[in-house]
């Protein structure tokens, strides 16, 4: 099937806005996800999907840890903020308030919610890795609403040229 038909599927279906942060200590990092949800209530278990080719990767599979913080409604600058690509000796967290998960990874404390995960599993599927978290502590933040996006329009690579 073409990828422009599956795009324009996604362009009809709403997925949350989250960051990831990873990591820990000094060696840490986030990125902008809406591939994510999840997938077992026992155990406890939600995915995030991430590109195989981006920076977060490596440090997923080392620390083997991440925090899925939901954004509010009207957080779609800090979603911008860290779907910029890493740069060497670039740290995404500085000057967002932030607190540490049970796992080490960062809580965004403004967001509206958050679950905190250790990777149990890692899957390939595609051009993506599917980091399989147990969810060690999860809590609400802030009152407000989730910020949402159709995922096709905002996160896809590449979409195929209409002609
Ligand atoms: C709204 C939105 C949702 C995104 N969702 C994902 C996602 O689910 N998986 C992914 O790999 N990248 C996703 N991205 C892209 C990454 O956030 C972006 O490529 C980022 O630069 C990767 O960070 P890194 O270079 O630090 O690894 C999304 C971007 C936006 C704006």
């Amino acid at each position: 099937m073409a990828k422009d038909k599956f795009i324009d599927v996604l362009d009809k279906f709403p997925l949350s806005v989250c960051v990831a942060t990873l990591g820990r200590g000094g060696a840490e990092s986030g990125l902008a996800v809406s591939w994510t949800s999840p997938v077992s209530f026992s155990p406890l278990h939600l995915m995030i999907a991430v590109d195989k080719l981006h920076y977060s990767v490596d440090l997923l599979k080392s620390t083997k840890n991440f925090v899925l913080n939901i954004l509010r409604a009207d957080q779609m600058k800090l979603a911008g903020h860290f779907a910029r690509r890493s740069m060497a000796g670039d740290n995404k967290l500085d000057k967002v308030p932030a607190r540490e998960a049970t796992t080490g990874a960062a809580i965004l404390t403004d967001a509206l919610a958050y679950f905190d995960c250790e990777v149990v599993k890692s899957l390939e599927v595609g051009d993506h890795l599917m980091f399989i978290g147990k969810v060690v502590d999860a809590a609400v933040l802030n009152p407000g609403e989730p910020l949402t996006t159709l995922a096709g329009i905002h996160y896809h690579k590449s979409r195929p040229a209409k002609g």
